[in-house]
């Protein structure tokens, strides 16, 4: 059987543990997963690329079969151009699946070969995004226990 390679897209700005919690159970269940940073040029991030890949790299270090990577244009292409099967996300709560759904359809019509497979993260996590993580500590408040410490900081930094 040919080993099944699942791509974590996102934006990733920054990383949280939401996101951690998602890319572990995606490395227990494929035996390979590329997490793919979306160079977002639109959605203006607070991060820039090269810093939401290093904070991924340094908070997934250990994971033997995660590896991240980065991507623009479509989704579906990337995949193709790395042999992927399958396009992992995670569904927080019931508003995620609309947008989810409406994304995994388009990509089947462009791509009827890759499957998307949704994962629900810890019940923990299922209320944290890294817009809210901005929100907060660009208010000033704390992000303990949303994102490592190393991404807590360089939030503080931004904010300075
Ligand atoms: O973390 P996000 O911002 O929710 O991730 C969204 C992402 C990166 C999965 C989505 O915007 C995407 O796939 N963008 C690439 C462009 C693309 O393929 N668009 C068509 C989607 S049907």
């Amino acid at each position: 059987m040919k080993p099944v390679i699942a791509i974590c897209p996102g934006s990733y700005d920054p990383v949280t543990y939401g996101h951690l919690d998602l890319i572990e159970r995606g490395a227990r269940v494929f035996d390979r997963l590329i997490v793919a940073v979306l160079r977002n040029i639109q959605k203006n991030p607070l991060f820039g690329l090269d810093e939401r890949v290093e904070m991924l790299k340094e908070s997934t270090r250990g994971m033997e079969n995660v590896e991240i990577d980065v991507f623009e244009g479509l989704l579906v292409g990337y995949a193709r151009s790395q042999n992927a099967r399958v396009i992992l996300r995670g569904i927080r709560a019931v508003s995620d699946y609309e947008y989810e759904l409406q994304m995994a359809m388009m990509n089947r019509k462009m791509e009827p070969r890759l499957e998307t497979v949704f994962m629900l993260p810890a019940e923990t996590f299922s209320f944290l995004s890294s817009s809210l993580v901005k929100e907060i500590s660009g208010l000033g408040g704390s992000v303990e226990g949303l994102v490592p410490p190393m991404v807590a900081q360089r939030l503080k930094a931004k904010v300075r």
